[in-house]
C-alpha cells in the first residue's frame, strides 16, 4: 500500500506535523508549494493550516488536480489556533474529485499571536503519527 505525505504551511507547524507523518509511515512529507507530481496514491495525508477560518487557496488548488484514479483514499490532518477545522471546502472538493476521504480527521492545535502558545506540542505531533499509522493500518 502506497502511502504519501503533503502539506502546505504558512508558519511552519504542518511541516513539523507532516514530517513526523511521514517518518511513521517512511516516507518523505512534500510541500504543496512545489507542486508534487503523484503517481498511482493508495493513501494520501494531507496536512494544513487554517488561516481565516478555511484553507490556504493554494491547497485548494492544488487539490482540484487530485482525481480519484491516481489518489483512491485521502486523510486530512489540519492545525488551527482554535482547535477546530476549517478543511469543509477541501473534503468535499476531493470527494467531488472521486477521492474517497476518510471521516476522522486528525486536528491538531497550532498558535496564532497569544491564542494557542505551545502548541502543537510534542504529544500532539505524535498524536498525529499515531492517527496516520493507524489509518494506513501499519503495525
Ligand atoms: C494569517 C493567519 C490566519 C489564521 N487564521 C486562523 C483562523 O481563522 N482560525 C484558527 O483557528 N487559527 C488561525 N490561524 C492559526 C493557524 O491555523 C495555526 O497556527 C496553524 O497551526 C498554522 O499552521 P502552519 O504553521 O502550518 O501555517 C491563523 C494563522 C495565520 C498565520
Amino acid at each position: 500500500m502506497k502511502n504519501e505525505v503533503i502539506y502546505l504551511t504558512k508558519t511552519g507547524h504542518s511541516k513539523k506535523i507532516a514530517e513526523a507523518v511521514a517518518a511513521a509511515l517512511g516516507v518523505q512529507a512534500k510541500d504543496i508549494k512545489t507542486k508534487p507530481a503523484l503517481e498511482q496514491v493508495d493513501t494520501l495525508f494531507i496536512v494544513g493550516g487554517i488561516y481565516g477560518g478555511a484553507s490556504d487557496p493554494a491547497m485548494l488548488e492544488y487539490a482540484a488536480g487530485l482525481k480519484g484514479d491516481t489518489v483512491k483514499r485521502a486523510a486530512l490532518l489540519c492545525s488551527s489556533a482554535g482547535g477546530k477545522t476549517g478543511q469543509g471546502k477541501l473534503r468535499q472538493l476531493l470527494k467531488d474529485n472521486g477521492v474517497e476521504v476518510c471521516e476522522e480527521e486528525y486536528i491538531c492545535r497550532g498558535n496564532f499571536l497569544v491564542v494557542g502558545l505551545g502548541h502543537p506540542n510534542k504529544e500532539e505531533i505524535a498524536g498525529a503519527a499515531a492517527f496516520a499509522k493507524k489509518i494506513a493500518g501499519a503495525p
